[in-house]
């Protein structure tokens, strides 16, 4: 995830480009970059840090000029650095590029480009892109980058300049955003609308495979072959607020729309000819068979994506695991020696505890992993491998998509420990596989029903207490789902292992209380039923989510599509995730910032 933008028309285009980036900041922050024509040719300037810092280096040193691309990074391939921000140019300063996405095949296509004299000055997939057009381009912009990204694999929008074209910006859409603004003689491009509002309102959204050519004054549309496309422009009424949330009331509810998209990148170079590649862990491989137990430690929804890696990795690949809040187990004089293996996880790689846990099990002579969302967070620098979660920055406090994609994670994860420890059958591994590939357009059905599922909000808003329960995976769900209810709604909430219920807590199970009971896992479906069963007689109001069966037993049912049960929990999750949002919004709270609570906690 990164922002893109462009200008062509009367303006200053640095300052075009400086205020648009500033509001596809939320889009990354790790550096930012322009380059811009300028009458002594084209200039790049970037910084690492945020476009405040870049900010500062053109008002020292303006780039004048009306034509120009910007970018803001959150780094995928390479730290933040000078030298990794864009834009990025070949070896003579004669393409400018900046991308958001992730090119799959750029290994390959950087070998190729060495071969042949290229050298390269960052760690970027996207410098191959430079390089490429340069070495196809003779004087035409256009036809080198549609030539160039014929050999592009993977996800990617670009915006692209010439020092010999001074009068010419061309863009590509492929899998990542891009809309073009189009004003009264200038053009404005962005990875997002909120970038383009001061200046125009009627907006072109591209399409995967677009191709565009923008002059001063005319803009051409086209295929990647050249053949022209005729598109109406689009009138947008939102306001900015609304804008940066692509139209969503909340960022809360924003996230939860991108999860099958976050789904897809997290797999995107993962998974390759029916084998699951993880090459963040090749320097790994070579200690995975001296790994005899595994540790997973976090804290808040983080862990409860850890108790779901737990019976993965269990079930999956047959390594012992135990999973610990980080607050505790620092003090809990943990057994570890150089057969385990410590996995941390965290979104924003930054909380103190889970740091604290990654430095003590370090400390301790464990190899530590980290699972994060940020790729130059302190977790992510101390850790000795790490794993992102691609889910893109998350704003909202309520974690969604960071979450989910966590359990994604955790999903090729164990699938690759199997694989690497050969304990897995070819069969049951083409079934996981297509689970896996399918998840992205489950989740994209599951989010199409959610506005059923406010009525059952609004009768939950009504109570003070709610009881989650589900046995294995669906236990580890509840917890999470319950966490989200408490901490946007604050309705008092509790998650239980269905089978645990009748231990005490069923006393607190009386007419009218609503019980959320998860079914997915056919193993213990028939005892869910029963638990299900017992506090109906007390007189609970139970929505039933998972298994067919409990269709006509329950009060309200919730249908998620069929999956293998070991990867369902990505999936079930999602209609908690939208009753504790729909709660939170009837009771009228601040669902992007709940009360007392921090996005990132970096205190002990
Ligand atoms: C805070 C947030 C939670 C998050 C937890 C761990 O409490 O409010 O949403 O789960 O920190 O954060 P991390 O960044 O380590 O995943």
């Amino acid at each position: 995830m990164c922002g893109i933008v462009g200008y062509i028309g009367k303006r200053s285009a640095q300052e075009v480009l400086l205020a648009g980036l500033e509001r596809l900041e939320y889009r990354g922050y790790d550096s930012a970059g322009v380059a811009i024509h300028t009458e002594t040719g084209l200039c790049v300037q970037k910084a690492k840090g945020r476009i405040s810092v870049l900010q500062n280096v053109l008002g020292k040193s303006p780039l004048k000029g009306t034509i120009g691309i910007g970018h803001t990074r959150w780094a995928t391939h390479g730290k933040p650095s000078d030298a990794n921000a864009h834009p990025h140019t070949d070896n003579d300063c004669a393409i400018s590029v900046v991308h958001n996405g992730i090119i799959e095949n750029y290994m390959e296509l950087k070998q190729q480009l060495i071969a042949q004299g290229a050298t390269f000055s960052s760690e970027t997939d996207t410098e191959v892109i430079a390089h490429l057009i340069a070495s196809v381009y003779t004087g035409d912009l256009v036809a080198a980058v549609r030539n160039a990204v014929s050999h592009i694999r993977g996800a990617f929008a670009l915006a692209v300049l010439a020092a010999q074209q001074p009068d010419q910006l061309v863009v590509v859409r492929m899998h990542s955003p891009l809309v073009i603004g189009i004003g009264h003689g200038e053009y404005v491009i962005a990875s997002d609308i909120p970038a383009i509002l001061p200046y125009t309102r009627e907006v072109c959204v591209l399409e995967d495979g677009d191709v565009v050519v923008l002059s001063y004054d005319a803009m051409k549309l086209m295929d990647v072959q050249g053949s022209t496309i005729e598109r109406a422009p689009l009138h947008i009424d939102w306001d900015v607020a609304t804008a940066e949330k692509n139209g969503f009331e909340h960022f809360m509810l924003k996230e939860m729309h991108e999860q099958p998209n976050a789904y897809r990148e997290t797999m995107r170079t993962r998974m390759h000819d029916g084998r699951i590649v993880l090459t963040e862990l090749d320097a790994f491989v070579a200690v995975l068979p001296k790994i005899g137990r595994i540790h997973i430690v976090a804290c808040g929804t983080a862990y409860h994506a850890g108790l779901i890696g737990q019976k993965l990795i269990e079930r999956i690949a047959g390594i012992p695991v135990e999973v610990d809040v980080a607050s505790e187990y620092r003090y809990r004089e943990p057994i570890i020696d150089a057969h385990t293996w410590v996995i941390v996880v965290s979104q924003s790689g930054e909380t103190a505890d889970t740091l604290a846990a990654l430095r003590e099990a370090k400390r301790r002579g464990a190899r530590v992993l980290a699972i994060t969302n940020v790729v130059a967070s302190s977790v992510a620098r101390e850790a000795d491998d790490v794993l992102l979660t691609m889910a893109g920055p998350e704003i909202a406090v309520a974690s969604t998509k960071a979450y989910t994609t966590m359990v994604v994670v955790f999903q090729l994860l164990s699938l690759w420990l199997a694989q690497e420890r050969k304990i897995v059958l070819r069969s049951e591994c083409e079934d996981w596989w297509r689970a896996l590939e399918q998840l992205p357009v489950h989740a994209q059905h599951v989010l199409q029903q959610a506005p059923k599922w406010h009525a059952i909000a609004q009768k939950i808003s009504l109570h003070d207490h709610v009881f989650f329960i589900g046995r294995g995976l669906d236990y580890a769900v509840a917890q999470e789902g319950s966490l989200k209810l408490k901490e946007i709604s604050y309705i008092h909430s509790e998650a239980y292992a269905a089978g645990e219920l009748k231990h005490g807590t069923l006393a607190l199970i009386s007419e009218g209380v609503p019980v959320i009971a998860l079914a997915t896992q056919a193993d213990v479906c028939e005892k869910m039923l029963s638990n299900i069963i017992e506090v109906q007689a007390r007189g609970a109001y139970v929505i039933g989510i998972g298994a067919p069966q409990l269709r006509g037993i329950v009060d309200e049912y919730i249908d998620i599509p069929q999956t293998i049960d070991a990867f369902s929990s990505a999936l079930s999750v999602i209609p908690l995730q939208f009753v504790a949002y729909y709660a939170a919004c009837i009771r009228g709270n601040d669902v992007d910032k709940p009360r007392n609570l921090a996005k990132s906690v970096t205190v002990e």
